[in-house]
C-alpha cells in the first residue's frame, strides 16, 4: 500500500484529519524526547499522522528519531518528515535514504529545484519503497504570495507559480500539495485542479487559519503544531480540532 492509501485507511480509522506536528521548544535539550513522548503518547487517538520538523531533525540523533517513528507505527500513525527538500537529486537521495531508514513514511518537498537531477529520482526511489513525496504549492504564511504568488514564463504561457506546481503534482505523480488553511479560496482553487492528490493544510490556529473552512474548502488533512503542543491540554486540543473537522 502506498504512502496515500496508508493515510487515507489511518484517518478513517482514527476518524481524524489532524496530523500533528511535533514543533516542541525546551529550554534543555537532554528533556526534548521525553517530551516529545509524552505529547505524542497523549494525542495518538486523536490524529491521523505526525509531522516532524527541525526542531526534532537537527537536535535528535537518527535513534532517537527512529524511537520516536516506531512508537507512532505502533499507535498506527503515518510519519512525515517536513523538510521542504530542496537540493540537487544525490543530496536529495541520501537525505531520503536516511529519512527512509528510520522509518519516516513521507517527506514534504519543494517543486521549484525542478525533476530532472532534482525531486524526479527522489520521487521515484520513494514510490518504489511505498513512501511518500508531499509537494508545497502554495504555503500558509503571509509572504506566501511574494514567491507562489508570482507569475512566471514557462512553456511559452505565463502561470501563476502555484499552477505551476500543482501541474508538476499531477505530472510528477506527487502523493499530496500543501495548500496554506489561511487560503481556504487557494484550497478550492487547487482541489478543482489537484483532482485526487490529496491537500495537506497547515496555518490553523496559531496563524490564524480556521481549521473547518479549510475543510469545507476542500482540504483533506490540517497540519498543527503549536495549536496542540503548545496548549495546556495537547489531548483535549487535538480532540477538539478532530471532532469540528471530521
Ligand atoms: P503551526 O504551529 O503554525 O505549525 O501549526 C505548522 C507547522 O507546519 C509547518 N508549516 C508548513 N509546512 N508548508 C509546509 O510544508 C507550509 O505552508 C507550512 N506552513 C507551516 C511549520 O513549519 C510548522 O512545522
Amino acid at each position: 500500500m502506498g504512502f496515500s492509501e496508508r493515510m487515507k485507511e489511518t484517518s478513517q480509522k482514527k476518524k481524524s484529519r489532524v496530523v500533528v506536528g511535533l514543533d516542541l521548544k525546551v529550554g534543555d535539550y537532554k528533556e526534548l524526547v521525553g517530551k516529545v513522548v509524552g505529547v505524542l503518547d497523549s494525542v495518538q487517538d486523536e490524529v491521523c499522522a505526525v509531522k516532524v520538523n527541525f526542531h526534532l531533525l537537527l537536535p535528535l540523533s537518527f535513534f532517537e528519531l527512529k524511537g520516536i517513528i516506531d512508537r507512532a507505527h505502533n499507535y498506527g500513525l503515518q510519519v512525515i518528515a517536513d523538510m521542504k527538500l530542496n537540493d540537487i537529486s544525490s543530496t536529495n537521495l541520501a537525505a531520503t535514504k536516511i529519512l527512509w531508514d528510520s522509518g519516516f513514511d513521507a517527506v514534504i518537498a519543494n517543486p521549484f529545484v525542478g525533476f530532472e537531477e532534482g525531486l524526479g529520482p527522489c520521487i521515484d526511489d520513494a514510490h518504489d519503497k511505498g513512501k511518500g513525496v508531499i509537494l508545497l504549492t502554495y504555503m500558509s504564511h503571509k509572504g506566501a504570495i511574494e514567491g507562489y504568488g508570482l507569475d512566471v514564463l514557462c512553456s511559452g504561457r505565463v502561470w501563476k507559480m502555484y499552477d505551476l506546481f500543482v501541474q508538476r503534482a499531477l505530472e510528477w505523480k506527487a502523493d499530496g500539495v500543501v495548500v496554506g488553511a489561511t487560503s481556504p479560496q487557494m484550497i478550492s482553487y487547487v482541489k478543482q485542479k489537484a483532482k485526487s492528490i490529496p491537500i495537506f493544510s497547515p496555518g490553523s490556529i496559531a496563524q490564524g487559519g480556521d481549521p473547518k473552512e479549510a475543510v469545507k474548502a476542500g482540504a483533506d488533512y490540517l497540519i498543527v503544531a503549536r495549536g496542540i503542543v503548545e496548549s495546556d491540554d495537547p489531548c483535549a486540543a487535538a480532540r477538539r480540532l478532530k471532532d469540528i473537522t471530521w
